[in-house]
């Protein structure tokens, strides 16, 4: 018996769609399936002002084959040298939907992120004025801090501090990792949310490292045990309203992937969908995928939830997705669970 499942169509609560070739190869893969992303500004250059926001925007809409729709998102790249009074005037036109806070060197292009707190104070306090969103990318990136710990140490040191000194401060904990990072949205209130990627919910470190290292699992935070996978299955599966999606899909080229010092980054929007509804069939929890990707997500930024659907259906044989797909700049594979999918997007 064919199985179908109906949701609102979903978001994408983080998505890095890059800029030229590369933007036109990967938004069709998002727009196919999602009606709206929260798009990431760590362009190179990085998005900073408001008028960058704009004319990134256009020219994600510009790429945007003809037939398909789409709204991105835009956000601004938070530096010690942003003004509050930009932000707030691309928050009141409606052009900007959060502002993300790199820690300088933390992941893929944050070099121009933050190493003094104190420098951008003005710009939190304005953001929690007015209800603009601050994403965080959640990873201190001092040298003596393990990387498999910095996730949980951001929480202690960076944002919690952070959170304190700027009462009504809205925040997305981006792409958690950590049973650290879900119990602490747990326990706090409705102004911290999370995201959660597809591939932390498939994959933990082991993946990674055993049996030969695997460059294509390799993406920022890294993954981490598998007891923290396990938590963030649980917060996903739950249908608590504070933990959406937010893919993190993060397309770099083969080249850039499969090299000495390789790019971090997965490639999950062809088939998050399918991989998703395998995840939360696994879990028992199908029921709680509407919650995950096409609700929560607009609850917490203040949108409608979209009026479209979207359907799966689970047919016997595997679904047979690409293995990559091609870009000027070269190929860029897509992530594989390591499993078989059966759910497909009608
Ligand atoms: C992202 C990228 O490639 O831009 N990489 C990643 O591993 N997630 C940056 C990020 O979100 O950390
Ligand atoms: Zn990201």
């Amino acid at each position: 018996m064919t199985q179908t499942l109906t949701i609102p169509r979903p978001d994408d609560w983080h998505l890095h769609l890059r800029d030229g070739d590369m933007l036109r190869a990967v938004l069709p893969e998002t727009a196919r399936h999602f009606g709206r992303a929260i798009i990431m500004p760590n362009l190179v250059p990085p998005v900073v002002r408001s008028d960058e926001a704009a004319a990134y925007r256009d020219r994600i809409l510009s790429a945007l084959p003809k037939g398909m729709a789409f709204e991105p998102l835009m956000t601004l790249y938070l530096t010690e040298n942003t003004d509050p009074d930009d932000v707030a005037a691309a928050h009141a036109s409606g052009l900007v939907k959060a502002v993300k806070l790199y820690p300088a060197g933390a992941t893929t292009n944050s070099a121009s992120g933050v190493t003094d707190f104190d420098k951008v104070r003005p710009v939190l306090e304005k953001m929690a004025e007015i209800g603009l969103p601050l994403c965080t990318h959640g990873e201190v990136t001092d040298h003596d801090i393990d990387i498999f710990d910095r996730e949980a140490v951001f929480i202690d040191r960076v944002l919690d501090p952070i959170r304190r000194a700027t009462p009504g401060l809205r925040v997305v904990m981006e792409h958690i990792t950590t049973k650290n990072a879900a119990d602490y949205v747990a326990s706090q209130d409705k102004d911290l949310g999370a995201t959660i990627t597809t591939h932390h919910l498939i994959i933990n470190r082991n993946h990674i490292l055993v049996g030969g290292i695997k460059p294509h699992y390799y993406c920022l935070p890294v993954a981490k045990r598998e007891e923290h996978r396990i938590a963030l299955r649980a917060a996903a599966t739950s249908g608590d309203p504070r933990y959406f999606l937010g893919t993190d899909s993060a397309p770099h080229t083969d080249e850039n992937k499969i090299a000495p010092c390789g790019c971090a980054g997965c490639f999950t929007a062809p088939n998050t969908m399918s991989l998703l509804a395998h995840v939360f069939e696994e879990d028992g929890a199908l029921d709680k995928l509407a919650a995950f990707a096409s609700q929560n997500g607009p609850a917490f930024y203040g949108l409608p939830i979209s009026g479209e659907t979207l359907t799966l259906t689970k047919q016997d044989t595997a679904v047979a997705f690409p293995e990559n797909i091609d870009t000027p700049d070269g190929p860029v594979t897509v992530f594989d669970p390591g499993y078989d999918v059966f759910w497909k997007v009608a």
